[in-house]
């Protein structure tokens, strides 16, 4: 099978937005079967996008397989993903529409397979710097030069769901510092980490967190989403282009030094 270098992962049905013509491709792997991957070309660039919420959006967030999405993406040669996802904003500055790429994050799931190291050798992987320099780097730099505002620091906390949250854990996250709060970032930049894969995400605020709005609704949710869709869609390909052939950061090297022998 021909390597595809560069994928995307992000809403059911991105996939018509971002491909002329496209492949739709089902791999099995040691976790389960991943949805159907759907490979096009961006910019000359072989690319691949993975909707994380399966083809109909029937997945919620706490039931995503991640370890079958992100092994089916290294099977297929993957090296750098470029995530999207919706955010509440916590951070009062922040406001619906905001595009955002977080540069740490915390993690607050409860029940998700977090690794794919649960045997020897036993397996650290550091996450000083917890997503791919490089990849948000040219992600920050494309956005500015296409003149879209975009935050370039933020702390994304991942929450179980699918319930949103309580103002009171909003406000408790919110004084831990937390600027945005998702569902979907963690474990998938972890686990990408875990096979050398870089990992950013270019996420875009599509509510105020609970306490900040009267109510939150996923009909809001998906009404900014398809507001901001373009000017994802835009960056996302100028990335591309943009991205160097060759890796130049940490996370080429994440495993290095990472075993108990
Ligand atoms: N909380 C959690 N996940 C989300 C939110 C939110 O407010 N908005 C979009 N995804």
């Amino acid at each position: 099978m021909k390597k595809v270098k560069i994928a995307i992962i992000g809403g059911t049905g991105f996939e018509k937005q971002l491909f002329k013509n496209f492949e739709k491709l089902r791999l099995g792997t040691p976790y389960g079967v991943p949805p159907p991957i759907f490979i096009g070309k961006i910019n000359g660039k072989r690319v691949a996008f993975l909707p994380r919420h399966g083809p109909e959006h029937s997945t919620p967030p706490h039931k995503i397989n991640y370890r079958a999405n992100i092994y089916a993406l290294h099977k297929l040669g993957v090296e750098r993903i470029l995530a999207t996802n919706a955010v509440g904003a916590i951070n009062l500055n922040f406001k619906p529409g905001d595009l955002v790429v977080p540069h740490d994050f915390v993690d607050f799931t409860k029940l998700r397979f977090t690794t794919f190291y649960d045997e020897k050798p036993v397996t650290h992987v550091d996450f000083s710097q917890p997503y791919c320099p490089e990849t948000r780097k040219v992600l920050i730099d494309t956005a500015e030069s296409l003149s879209f505002d975009v935050r370039e620091k933020a702390v994304l906390i991942c929450t179980e769901g699918p319930r949103y949250e309580t103002p009171a854990e909003i406000e408790m996250f919110r004084r831990l510092g937390c600027d945005i709060v998702g569902m979907t970032g963690v474990p998938e930049a972890v686990l990408a980490r875990e096979l050398e894969i870089c990992y950013a995400s270019l996420c875009y605020v599509s509510n105020m967190a609970a306490g900040a709005q009267d109510r939150l609704t996923a009909l809001e949710v998906s009404k900014i989403s398809k507001e901001v869709m373009p000017k994802i869609k835009q960056i996302l390909f100028e990335t591309i282009r943009r991205l160097p052939q060759k890796r130049n950061c940490p996370c080429i090297h994440a495993l290095r030094d990472a075993r108990f022998k």
